[in-house]
């Protein structure tokens, strides 16, 4: 996969939360009101192109479950795949360290992201007590499964 002027893009853990990558961290998500984790453990996969950031996105642990979130692609790089490959990557994270289900949480109204996470396998849960309001619900949860492990690579091509 390469952007427009030929650089390939590749998907990478991010290592060094260093000064300089807090600083393109800042800028990639300004105005999206998304603030960089603190203590929680945490695994940021980026997207570059060449030396440029082309997407973002983290997966964390709280409480014990592993949660996804902070997908964002920069707008003239999207519909390419890169969501998918960081979604791969993260999901790949989370089972290698023995996750048997992964979360996200997401808008209604954000068929976009939606979509991108459904071809996985993420099903909508619904808060207890309402579980007859779907429209309420926010939650979306993933079984590791065989199934879903053998079919990883073909989910995020
Ligand atoms: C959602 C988002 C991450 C998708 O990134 P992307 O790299 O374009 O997505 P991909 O090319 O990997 O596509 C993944 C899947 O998402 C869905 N999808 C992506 N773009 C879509 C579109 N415009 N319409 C419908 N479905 C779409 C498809 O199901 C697609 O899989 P397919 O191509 O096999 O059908 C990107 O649109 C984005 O960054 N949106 C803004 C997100 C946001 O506001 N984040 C909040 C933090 S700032």
């Amino acid at each position: 996969m390469t952007d427009s002027a030929g650089n390939i893009i590749t998907i990478r853990k991010v290592d060094r939360e260093d000064n300089a990558w807090k600083d393109r961290f800042d800028v990639f998500y300004s105005g999206c009101g998304i603030k960089r984790l603190g203590r929680k453990p945490h695994a940021y996969f980026a997207a570059y192109a060449g030396e440029e950031i082309a997407g973002h996105s983290v997966i964390y642990r709280e409480k014990g479950r592993w949660i996804m979130d902070g997908l964002r692609v920069k707008p003239e790089l999207r519909e390419m795949g890169i969501a998918k490959q960081l979604t791969g990557a993260r999901i790949r994270h989370a089972i290698e360290r023995g996750a048997s289900q992964i979360w996200y949480s997401c808008d209604d109204d954000n068929l976009v992201t939606i979509c991108c996470h459904v071809r996985f396998g993420f099903e909508k849960v619904c808060p207890e007590g309402q579980l007859h309001k779907a429209a309420t619900a926010r939650w979306y949860r993933l079984n590791v499964t065989p199934k879903l492990i053998r079919e990883l690579p073909r989910l995020e091509k």
